[in-house]
């Protein structure tokens, strides 16, 4: 029988530990550890996604300044709103959430951000230091599916572990950390040439191409362990579903370990965005 990897109730004890270290923080500073959320625009997942996001924070006794802004916002005033934030000192960690509105740019945001403050990692700076093994902020959706991977493998050293997709979000971070841990990598992407010739190497398969089930039986060897990061919304029958990018009812029977959609890495992000914000508020007041 394969592993369900509960991201649920994994990053119920990522958050748990979070809240011990805010607490902490709290006794120690005389604040508590800030994130400014700025969502521009309506897109309706994205509203989705940031509502957790303050959520989380308020459970975890992390403080949330959330900046909602119209889609016609201006880039010089997304400009100033970033440069504000860097300069609060009441503001530990800074997430635009993406996409933006497509008049933005959305490299001159992320750049403009304080590397300091960059709880998603998408900074030049903390891209580059994570590359070379400095320390960094490390972006939050493949620390948590590192968590995962290591609480089901434990040392990962020497494993094939195939990633499939090269998004600067998820894809070229997660090759670089499993790079650290030792594992042998590869990136599947759209122009891989027989990409089911690798994936059916993969100790670890980590789908994240935002396909809806795309990965089938056929793309998996046996016995591997398989994190979705895909979150796709699909319509079945009249009615909306959630789905990965793998088909888990067809993959999992040939897994060790596999994550689930929902429930499996996008609870384990949300965890690994508070924990971020933890870490740079003890690096920004220490
Ligand atoms: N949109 C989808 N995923 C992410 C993420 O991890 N961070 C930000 N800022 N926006 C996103």
């Amino acid at each position: 029988m394969a592993i369900r990897i509960d991201g649920k109730l994994m990053s119920a004890q990522v958050l748990d530990d979070v809240a011990t270290d805010a607490a902490a923080f709290y006794q120690e500073f005389g604040i508590k550890p800030g994130l400014a959320v700025v969502l521009v625009g309506d897109d309706p997942a994205s509203q989705v996604y940031v509502r957790n996001k303050i959520a989380r924070a308020t459970e975890c006794g992390i403080n949330s300044f959330k900046h909602r802004l119209p889609a016609d916002t201006t880039q010089e005033y997304l400009d100033r709103l970033v440069a504000d934030l860097n300069a609060d000192p009441e503001v530990h960690g800074i997430l635009v959430q993406l996409p933006l509105p497509a008049h933005l740019d959305e490299e001159r945001i992320l750049t403009a951000i304080d590397p300091a403050k960059d709880v998603d990692g998408f900074h030049p700076v903390n891209v580059g230091a994570l590359n070379i093994g400095k320390e960094s902020l490390i972006p939050c959706t493949p620390q948590g599916c590192m968590i995962m991977l290591r609480k089901v493998l434990g040392d990962l050293s020497g494993k094939h572990a195939v990633v499939v997709g090269r998004s600067n979000i998820v894809g070229k971070p997660m090759a670089a950390l499993l790079l650290q841990a030792n594992c042998t990598v590869s990136i599947v992407h759209s122009r891989t040439n027989n990409p089911q010739l690798l994936t059916k190497q993969a100790d670890i398969l980590v789908a994240a191409v935002g396909k809806p089930e795309m990965i089938g039986p056929d793309w998996v060897k046996p016995g591997a362990v398989v994190i979705d990061v895909g979150i796709n919304t699909v319509e079945r029958a009249g009615q909306y579903k959630l789905v990965g990018d793998v088909h888990y009812a067809a993959v999992e029977p040939l897994t060790q370990a596999i994550t689930p959609v929902p429930g499996g890495v996008g609870p384990m992000t949300i965890a690994c965005l508070m924990k971020n914000t933890l870490t740079a508020a003890r690096r920004l007041e220490t």
